[in-house]
Order: C-alpha cells, then sequence, then structure tokens
C-alpha cells in the first residue's frame, strides 16, 4: 500500500469556493481547511451543500470558481483524475452503487490498478491479485474474504472495501460523505478503528454525519456550513453539541419531539403469525387506530424484513394480515396499496425514489389514480399544490417541484421518500427508518407529521434502532431479536435500559 504519509503535515486549502446549478446557489463562497493527520468533521443541514463542497474536491465539477491549495501550493481539480493524482479519496454517500457487483471484492480494490496499470505492468496475475488485496484488507484489519463477490457483502462490508479500495492508492485525504448512516453500532466502532489507523499514518479524514455524538469519538475539528455558506471552525472540543445544532440550523432546536395526546380507537391492523424464512419468526402484533407502535431493535434484528413482509414486498412472507377485522390479500406492493398500507421503506434510493424524476412527479406518483380521470390539464395543478404543501411540510430544500430528485441533497430525496406516501390516504403507515440520514431540524419535521398521522387517526408501525425514537415517540412498541418478538412494552412505563435489554436478547433463557 502506498500511503503517502508523510512526518510532515501537510495543508488542503479550499478558498472561496462558488458553485451554482439552475436555480440553486450550492456553494458561496466557502472557505474550508484540514491538515494530514487529523480527523474534520464537516456538518450542516440537509442541502447545506456538504456533499457539494467535497464533489469539488474529489473533481466531480469543473464549474466552480475559487482556489484549492495543497501543501502551500495552488492545484487544479477539474476532474477525478485530478483530485486522484493528488491523493485524494472519497467514498460517496450512495456505496451501493460503486462496486461493480459480479466482480470479487479482490477485484473491486484492484479495479484501479489494474486499469492504469501497477508498478508499471498492465496485466495483473490473478493470484498477485488477490494477495495484494488481501494485504490491504490485512492491514486496515477488514475481515473479508477477497473472493467474495461484491454483490453478497452487507452495507457496512461494501463501506470497508470502499475504504481499503481508496487506500490502495495514494491518499492523503479521504473524505467519508455519512459512512456511517447504514451501519450497526458495532460495525461503527470498527469503522472508527479504521479511521484511527488511518489518521495515525498520517491521512486527513473528512467526515460527514448527521450522527452528532459520534463526532465526538473519533473528530479532532469541525467546519459548519448553513445554505451554502461557512459559518465557523473550530477545534470540536471547543463547541458544545447543542452548539452545534445551532450553527447548522441557524436557531435553537426546541423539543425534538412533538408533545401528543392520544387518541387511541379499535384495533385497525393486525398481524398473525408471520414468517420469512430465518428472517421472520412467527410475528404477531396489532395496532389500533390513532396509535404510534414502535418496532425497536438493532440493526439486524429483522425490523426491515417484516416491514417488507407486512407489505407484500416479500415472495417467501407466510401469515395472516387483517384491516378492521377483514383478512386482507396482500401478494405485493400494488395489492397492500389498494387495501390502504403504504410502506416507507429504508433503501430509499433504490426503492423508495424515482432519481430521474421531478419532485412533484415524485411526490404524487403513489397517488396517481386520485389525480387521473379529471383531465389532464386539472390533474396537473392539483398535482402542485398538493406536492407543495408537502414539500412545505416536510421542509423539503429544493427551488421548486419540477427539479429532478437526483439532483437534491440525500438527507432532501429521504424527505421525498416519506413525502410521497402522505398524500396516499392509507389506512396503516409503515415507516422504516425514516431519520436515517436526515438533520436534527428535519427529524422534528418527521416527528411531527407521523404524529399528525395520528392525531388523524391512521395507525402507525414505526421501526427504528433508535431507542430515543421509540421512547419519543410511540404509544407502545414490539421489541425485535433474531427475527422474533422478544417483548411488548408499553412507551410510559418503560425505558431505554429495557428496551435495550430485549434488543439483545438479554432475558431470552
Ligand atoms: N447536480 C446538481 N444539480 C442541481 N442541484 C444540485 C446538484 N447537486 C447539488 N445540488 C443542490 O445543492 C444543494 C446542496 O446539496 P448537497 O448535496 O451538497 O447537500 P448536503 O449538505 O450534502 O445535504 P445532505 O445532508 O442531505 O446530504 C442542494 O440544494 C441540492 O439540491
Ligand atoms: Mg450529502
Amino acid at each position: 500500500m502506498r500511503l503517502l504519509a508523510n512526518v510532515n503535515t501537510i495543508r488542503l486549502e479550499m478558498r472561496g469556493i462558488s458553485i451554482a446549478f439552475p436555480g440553486v446557489q450550492a456553494l458561496a463562497d466557502v472557505n474550508f481547511y484540514t491538515d494530514t493527520g487529523k480527523s474534520h468533521a464537516l456538518i450542516g443541514a440537509n442541502g447545506a451543500g456538504k456533499s457539494t463542497l467535497m464533489k469539488v474536491l474529489a473533481g466531480a465539477y469543473s464549474h466552480y470558481t475559487g482556489e484549492i491549495w495543497i501543501d502551500g501550493k495552488q492545484v487544479h481539480i477539474r476532474s477525478p483524475r485530478d483530485a486522484k493524482l493528488l491523493g485524494i479519496q472519497v467514498v460517496y454517500q450512495e456505496v451501493d452503487t460503486v462496486l461493480i457487483p459480479n466482480l470479487s471484492v479482490g477485484e473491486n480494490i484492484m479495479l484501479e490498478h489494474t486499469v492504469h496499470g501497477m508498478k508499471g505492468k498492465h496485466v495483473m496475475h490473478w493470484k498477485t491479485l488477490h494477495q495484494s488485496a488481501q494485504e490491504i484488507l490485512d492491514r486496515l484489519n477488514v475481515k473479508v474474504s477477497t473472493k467474495k463477490l461484491a454483490q453478497d457483502l452487507t452495507l457496512a462490508e461494501k463501506q470497508m472495501v470502499l475504504i481499503a479500495r481508496s487506500v490502495s492508492m495514494e491518499c492523503r485525504f479521504l473524505i467519508l460523505d455519512e459512512p456511517t448512516a447504514p451501519l450497526s453500532h458495532s460495525e461503527t466502532e470498527q469503522l472508527f478503528h479504521l479511521i484511527s489507523l488511518l489518521k495515525s499514518e498520517g491521512v486527513g479524514v473528512i467526515f460527514i454525519s448527521h450522527r452528532l455524538p459520534e463526532l465526538y469519538e473519533i473528530c479532532d475539528d469541525i467546519t459548519i456550513m448553513r445554505d451554502g455558506k461557512f459559518v465557523i471552525r473550530d477545534e470540536l472540543a471547543k463547541i458544545e453539541q447543542d452548539q452545534v445544532v445551532e450553527y447548522m440550523l441557524g436557531s435553537k432546536l426546541e423539543g425534538q419531539f412533538p408533545k401528543r395526546k392520544s387518541n387511541i380507537g379499535d384495533v385497525c391492523f393486525e398481524a398473525k403469525h408471520i414468517d420469512d424464512i430465518g428472517k421472520v419468526n412467527d410475528v404477531t402484533l396489532k395496532v389500533h387506530k390513532g396509535e404510534i407502535v414502535g418496532l425497536a431493535g438493532l440493526v439486524g434484528a429483522g425490523k426491515t424484513e417484516l416491514c417488507r413482509a407486512l407489505f407484500g414486498a416479500s415472495t417467501t412472507a407466510t401469515g395472516e394480515t387483517f384491516l378492521n377485522g377483514v383478512k386482507l390479500r396482500i401478494y405485493s406492493p400494488f395489492d397492500a396499496v389498494q387495501s390502504g398500507i403504504a410502506l416507507v421503506p429504508e433503501e430509499r434510493r433504490r426503492e423508495g425514489v424515482f432519481v430521474h424524476e421531478s419532485v412533484d412527479v415524485n411526490l404524487t406518483a403513489s397517488s396517481l389514480s386520485r389525480f387521473t380521470g379529471k383531465g389532464a390539464w386539472l390533474k396537473k395543478s392539483k398535482e402542485r399544490s398538493e406536492a407543495s404543501t408537502i414539500i412545505r411540510d416536510l421542509g423539503i430544500k429544493t427551488p421548486n417541484g419540477d427539479v429532478l430528485v437526483g439532483n437534491l441533497s440525500g438527507g432532501n430525496q429521504q424527505k421525498v421518500a416519506i413525502g410521497k406516501w402522505l398524500l396516499v390516504d392509507a389506512d396503516v403507515y409503515i415507516f422504516d427508518e425514516p431519520t436515517k440520514g436526515v438533520d436534527v431540524g428535519a427529524k422534528r419535521d418527521i416527528y411531527n407529521v407521523v404524529a399528525e398521522l395520528a392525531a388523524r387517526g391512521k395507525s402507525i408501525l414505526y421501526a427504528s434502532s433508535e431507542m430515543s425514537e421509540m421512547m419519543g415517540i410511540t404509544d407502545r412498541m414490539y421489541v425485535m431479536y433474531d427475527g422474533a418478538i422478544m417483548k411488548e412494552l408499553v412507551t410510559a412505563r418503560t425505558n431505554e435500559e429495557e428496551i435495550m435489554l430485549y434488543s439483545t436478547g438479554g432475558l431470552r433463557k
């Protein structure tokens, strides 16, 4: 591995960076600097410009203005190749789309070496390839077989493989754009070890995350952005978390969770003996009208699989579901929607939004039937006004409803995925980790929307691995472990410790 580790620290500096897209000034005169051997947190609300600033650094755009300096010299970065030659590597927010699925881990890691030639040789022997890849993984203490196909990796493993690939090339600065959003607690710890190791070897790490507490575990310095502008840069230890939030949002965050007065009615939704080969185990549950029922449990407990089974998105699931006492026949998500069940899925970019369609089209897609049969012009204007309500309620940051969803920031794409189900008049709403990857202000907007649905008498099933959300928003919860329900808890009579106990299978015996 050729780390350009250097005894001397090297400074990377971005000066007065500006870039615009149609209708958006994404960055306005932004300054940023960091050094090798340090880890730097880049923080801001959804759409603040974090990913865009890092894309400029990684050579994804050529139409920005401003200067980039490395080690006291001005450099010119207008293409990914320019950035790589300067030792700047980036692992983007959408890990899933970067690895080549039907190539092995070894091939994926060594891909660029084989394309560009390694040590002058343009063809690489298969055995050498796996050996070299293995050396890289060993050095980073990443336990993944180099022979495994990329498509068989978990998200966490993909993340690790991508980092390994980045640092296998000349790497002075490594940018990690929200690497922990899909990771479990232990996977996150593993990633943090890796970051410390890289730091000690002289790599400068730039780290973007919406999980503020974890910044304090691994970051030395912080830069905060708001609305495409630089706000403040300091040592992280000098800024408290509350202050970080205030700088991000431009105002204090009062009351993260909405104050609710639950008005719980009759049983609305019932599921009996749901099974899905090894992933969901004999789950029986019910949700009343106006009730928010949590599905608690750690990452990997089977919450997503259960949600998908209830929504007809698994072909192998068995069991029965009922709505208002009537047995449902759900064999596909289409059947589920027809029956009055909506699901906001976890893997939103892949399943939740159409990136090549506009915000308006996405928001109204699920409820199209409501707009048809009335003449096209009427449909269009109704679509617009309904969509604009959702854009406002969820604070979706977009110049207007015609913008392609693929051009929104990561967190705002998530909000679109949630928003599109709010126009569907369903009886049961299933949310699967709805606040993953969204900023603290947006989280509050989402909790408000969920609470409002419940207040309108809807039944809500809310899956999340965040204990604080279980305590903050639900009336009652089922705690899952290993595909099964370990315990049913009433929120007012439990606490995070008890949820954690059952989430880890604590009282199983
Ligand atoms: N290719 C593009 N075309 C049009 N607009 C864009 C493009 N890329 C970014 N933008 C806009 O620039 C702004 C900043 O987006 P960016 O992705 O940098 O935000 P972010 O801080 O990374 O947010 P998140 O936390 O949600 O990932 C957003 O308003 C976004 O819609
Ligand atoms: Mg981003």
